[in-house]
């Protein structure tokens, strides 16, 4: 999600120093109960049943908080209402399809990736992709550390289109493509698809980078400075909306219907700005079994870095905040990395089509005049 931010410049600056903030909200139970989650499906009249494979449902024993954080939700995104506009779909469609496309093997081949770039794509998007893979994607330009990226995508129905994507995965081997149909309201899909993806096939990555195929990334200044988080667990990273800060938007691209969050003005969970968020793995399988159970809301960047935190508990989120570290425009991203030696913090910007090279070339150009320390501080 890319929106107009309705906060005033300082509010934005002011966050800039609240620095990590914890989620630790009675964590441990509720992540315990998602850990050991039977075949638990429906949230109903308030009660969580067992979904048998005979159709009858038995009550469940759960964890009572988990049971009350989904309760709360279904209540906000009013589930016995109706679904019209596509907020409201199971999670579990998501947790059970056959990838159209996948390669099982993209990670293997080495003990520890680094970061796993997962790059929310559209099909039509070829040349962006194209631009990825040859530039800040490229696993041979980062040793000894190991990135590796997949693209995901869900269908088309333009049929031209789909022969070149499927030619693309033939050659390229490295996109994640779902049963769903590619629209900005399945984002969500494709978003909890990417958390399962990685909880099952790229287990063995420190990181989760996830951005928009719009984004570049600086990846020397990235591994350099995530280096000292190696050993983090359950934490996100990313420029943090404060609950209860974030207007809900009632009209426009973003419009949230009138009975959804009927009561609330703002969002009430904290979340991340989705262009660009940082993940430990370790968060990929309790949060795609947390999207089982939590009923969608099409915002991505709510449910995906907001609610299913929520939901999982024990998160810690980071707070990396724009300007100083990411940035929806490249002229930011360009201002520091054109600072002679001054290391630059911002390791990451939206970036216009046409401008693409040329930041890149003014990456490399910084890259090279600052030395790869990496191996020095591999051996320390
Ligand atoms: C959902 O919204 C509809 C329409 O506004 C309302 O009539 C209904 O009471 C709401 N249901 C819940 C569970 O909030
Ligand atoms: C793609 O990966 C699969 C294994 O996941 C492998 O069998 C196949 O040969 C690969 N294709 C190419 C073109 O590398
Ligand atoms: C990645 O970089 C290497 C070394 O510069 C180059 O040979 C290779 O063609 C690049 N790969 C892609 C996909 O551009
Ligand atoms: C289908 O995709 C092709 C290739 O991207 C594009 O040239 C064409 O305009 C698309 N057709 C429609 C109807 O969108
Ligand atoms: C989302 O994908 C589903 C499954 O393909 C499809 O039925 C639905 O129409 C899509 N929703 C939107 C808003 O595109
Ligand atoms: C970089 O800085 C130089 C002078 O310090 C300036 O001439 C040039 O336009 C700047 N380039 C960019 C892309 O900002």
């Amino acid at each position: 999600m890319r929106m107009t931010f309705p906060m005033s410049r300082n509010a934005q600056m002011a966050l800039c120093f609240l620095g990590v903030i914890n989620f630790f909200i009675l964590s441990l139970t509720s992540y315990l109960a998602l850990k050991s989650l039977p075949s638990v499906r429906t949230v109903s009249d308030g009660v969580l049943k067992d979904s048998q494979s005979d159709g009858t449902q038995n009550p469940t024993t759960f964890n009572p908080i988990l049971w009350a954080k989904l309760n709360r939700i279904s209540h906000e995104l009013n589930v016995s209402g109706v679904a019209t506009d596509g907020a409201l779909i199971s999670g579990d469609a998501i947790m059970s399809f056959v990838y159209v496309m996948h390669n099982p093997r993209l990670c293997q081949g080495v003990d520890v990736v680094d970061f796993i770039i997962i790059v929310h794509s559209a099909p039509a998007n070829l040349e962006r992709r194209k631009r990825i893979r040859e530039s800040f994607a490229n696993e041979s330009l980062f040793l000894p550390f190991h990135v590796r990226v997949a693209f995901l995508l869900g269908r088309t129905t333009n049929q031209t289109l789909d022969d070149l994507v499927r030619k693309e995965h033939l050659v390229n081997n490295d996109s994640v493509a779902g049963d769903f149909i590619d629209s900005y309201h399945n984002l969500t899909f494709k978003g909890v698809m990417g958390y399962r993806w990685v909880s099952e096939h790229c287990r063995n990555a420190k990181f989760v980078l996830k951005i928009d195929d719009d984004v570049i990334v600086n990846t020397f200044a990235l591994l350099q400075s995530f280096y000292k988080h190696m050993n983090r667990k359950r934490s996100i990273f990313c420029n943090v909306w404060q609950a209860n800060t974030m207007e809900i938007l009632r009209q426009g691209k973003w419009q949230v219907s009138d009975h959804i969050f009927r009561n609330h003005h703002t969002f009430p969970y904290s979340y991340c700005s989705g262009f660009v968020v940082i993940l430990t793995t370790d968060l990929m399988a309790p949060l795609s079994q947390a999207a089982r159970l939590t009923p969608f809301f099409w915002i991505d960047d709510v449910y995906l870095f907001g609610m299913l935190p929520y939901v999982v508990g024990g998160v810690t989120f980071h707070h990396y905040c724009l300007d100083q570290f990411l940035s929806l425009q490249e002229q930011v991203l360009m201002r520091c990395l054109n600072t002679s030696n001054i290391e630059c913090s911002v390791f990451a910007s939206v970036v216009r089509d046409n401008s693409f090279w040329f930041v890149w070339d003014m990456i490399l150009h910084k890259h090279n005049s600052m030395p790869w320390s990496i191996e020095t501080e591999l051996v320390v």
